[in-house]
């Protein structure tokens, strides 16, 4: 995946350049191995790209300074998958004549047998991008007599594939031509004055809170101030489109004062909660009529969000009394081939609703059979909403970090609260147990808050503790296992380290025999009914020489004895409080990863080989 950004105004007073420039620096999460920046002036394009950071890229070429009367400028930052990350293969790419300049977020999946054809017409390639065919294929048209917004039209049409494109033209210089499918694009927009396109809201924010979010197989026209919307699937014709307020402010975008995003992120989880909460009744009761009366049910999503299923899975099924099946979404399609039965419900999770394994399962199983899909998203207006009959969004706010954070604390908070408007519709427990439930839930942001105040520099220490070892694991028992994983994940991500999340009782079937003398295992251990032979667990691997770290609640005994050290998360030892510890008990292994990560010099926002959002198979 990619980002995309534009600019089209008015205002002589802006400079396109530097807003352009700021603005891929806030889509960088979602690809940072090149970037490039069109500027139109006086029927020219003038170029500025590279391979590499975009603040690295901009300390050799200045990337915000173009002419400065130009009105116009396009920006991409790029993840690859079609060609390396050079200059060459970094966005805008051209037609053969340099008038036409294109960035593209998306795949294209026939761009073998298009460059075939545009060659054997005597164009020239100067990438190894899928993308680069666009360009061609616009001057194509527009060489046969099409107009610059016919041409894109008649080049989308040859397209197989999904695509979020901005595309400039000398002639028009007025003008961005955008279209999208199948991937993010969001047009902002000051009246009369500026007109902005991007992949994600926080790239205009500072200019804009009114914004037009656009559909599959929708182009739109923008010029200074305006904006048209035409639809591609009903013979282009115009069409209204209702504008947007958005509520967040940039700040919530930005870094706020902390070093890194990651580390905001994890600070906003409490009031991301809180937002989660509000999620209204009336569409809790839909997911849970919808789980109540299903024959079958799945919960599928990849990463993190698969680790977010593991615990809600746990939760749901405790007052729904039926199995739930989970199964990471790339598999789904090959493991359901011949049992998807009809009346089954598929719980969808994606963060970002445009991890294209999460979408493909869901999608196939609407194919297949009479299917219901829940969906949990992060995203307004997301590809996967498109598919989904219901849909929970989390209301974390924008997370930048490329590791997932609040957006995974708030994804098992709406599991839990659908679990709990279940428990009231089944009346399976009393109505005191259900408030217990309830104030429980409501309580989490607070021990998250108090956590976070208090437990920092014995984080530091622990990273300090385990900074020479390369391997350790993370055990655990019952619903704790969702965490073990989740930990270890977010180790393996920011800090570079072979870290293990797994079942304590399995891992004395085999990955025991790693244990020598000093071998960190932290165990993850809340009060519940796995408690007692977890103990036993962790007396196997301190027999073996194991240095026992535990994460555990504050009247903790029994653990604590055993341990070298111990991280003491404030909430209450009851079952009320146990089933919701996958929320409470994360922040803590996030903040190890943290540190874990600058204690290694690695840059915890921008993991290694990895991208906010994975729309590839
Ligand atoms: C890890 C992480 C990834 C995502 C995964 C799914 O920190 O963020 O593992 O969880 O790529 O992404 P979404 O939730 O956007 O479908």
């Amino acid at each position: 995946m990619c980002g995309i950004f534009g600019i089209v105004t008015k205002n002589q007073e802006i400079s396109v350049g530097k807003v352009v420039f700021e603005g891929i620096k806030r889509l960088e999460y979602r690809g940072y191995d090149s970037c490039g920046i069109v500027s139109l002036y006086n029927s020219k394009l003038f170029i500025k790209k590279e391979a590499g950071k975009i603040d690295e890229i901009h300390k050799k070429i200045k990337l915000d300074e173009f002419p400065s009367g130009s009105r116009l400028a396009l920006a991409h930052t790029r993840w690859a998958t079609h060609g390396a990350p050079t200059k060459q293969n970094s966005h805008p790419h051209l037609d053969c004549f340099d008038k036409i300049a294109v960035v593209h977020n998306g795949i294209i999946e026939n761009f073998l047998e298009l460059r075939n054809e545009l060659t054997s017409l005597g164009h020239t390639f100067k990438s190894e991008t899928d993308s680069e065919v666009i360009p061609h294929l616009i001057e194509d048209f527009m060489k046969k007599g099409n107009s610059f917004k016919d041409a894109i039209i008649n080049a989308l049409k040859k397209c197989k594939g999904a695509y979020a494109i901005a595309v400039c033209q000398i002639d028009n210089p007025d003008l961005i031509i955008v279209a999208r499918k199948e991937s993010p694009l969001i047009i902002g927009i000051e009246e009369g004055k500026t007109t902005y396109c991007s992949s994600d809201i926080p790239a205009f924010l500072p200019y804009t809170r009114k914004c037009y979010i656009m559909e599959d197989d929708e182009l739109a026209v923008l010029k200074a101030g305006e904006v048209q919307f035409f639809d591609l699937k009903s013979d282009n014709k115009l069409i209204r489109k209702e504008m947007q307020t958005i509520e967040w402010n940039i700040d919530a975008a930005e870094k706020g004062g902390y070093d890194h995003f990651m580390l905001k992120e994890i600070y906003e989880e409490p009031d991301a909660l809180r937002f989660t909460m509000k999620i209204s009744d009336q569409l809790l009761t839909k997911f849970a009529n919808a789980l109540i009366s299903a024959d079958s049910i799945y919960i599928t999503a990849a990463g993190t969000s698969y680790h977010s299923a593991l615990a809600g899975k746990f939760i749901i099924s405790k007052f729904l009394g039926k199995h739930i099946q989970d199964m990471e979404c790339s598999e789904f399609e090959t493991q359901l081939k011949c049992s998807l039965q009809d009346n089954s419900v598929i719980i969808a999770i994606s963060q970002s609703g445009e991890t294209i394994d999460t979408i493909e399962a869901i999608r196939w199983a609407k194919k297949t059979k009479s299917v219901k899909i829940l969906t949990i998203t992060n995203v307004v207006g997301s590809s996967i909403t498109r598919y989904s009959d219901h849909v929970i969004v989390t209301n974390a706010g924008p997370e930048i970090g490329v590791a997932a954070t609040k957006t995974y604390s708030t994804q098992v908070l709406a599991l839990a609260l659908i679990a709990v408007s279940i428990a009231k519709t089944r009346k399976i427990i009393s109505n005191e147990e259900i408030v217990k439930y309830q104030d429980a839930l409501a309580g989490i942001p607070n021990i998250i808050e108090q956590f976070l105040e208090k437990n920092v520099d014995l984080i530091k220490y622990i990273v300090n503790n385990l900074e020479k070892n390369m391997n350790y694991f993370f055990l655990a028992r019952g619903i704790s296992i969702a965490t073990a994983k989740e930990g270890g994940l977010k180790l393996k991500e920011v800090a570079c380290r072979f870290i293990e999340g797994y079942s304590a009782a399995s891992a004395k079937h085999g990955p025991i025999s790693l244990v020598r003398e000093g071998f960190p295992i932290i165990f993850i251990a809340p009060p519940d009914e796995t408690y007692n032979r977890l103990v036993g667990n962790v007396m196997e691997f301190k027999a073996r020489g194991g240095r026992i770290i535990s994460v555990v609640v504050e009247s903790d005994v029994k653990i604590t004895k055993l341990s070298d050290i111990t991280i003491r998360i404030p909430q209450p030892a009851d079952k009320f409080h146990n089933l919701f510890s996958p929320i409470t008990f994360m922040p803590a292994l996030q903040l190890l990863a943290y540190y874990a990560a600058l204690a290694h010099d690695l840059d915890p926002d921008k993991p290694l080989n990895l991208s906010k959002t994975v729309t590839v198979h």
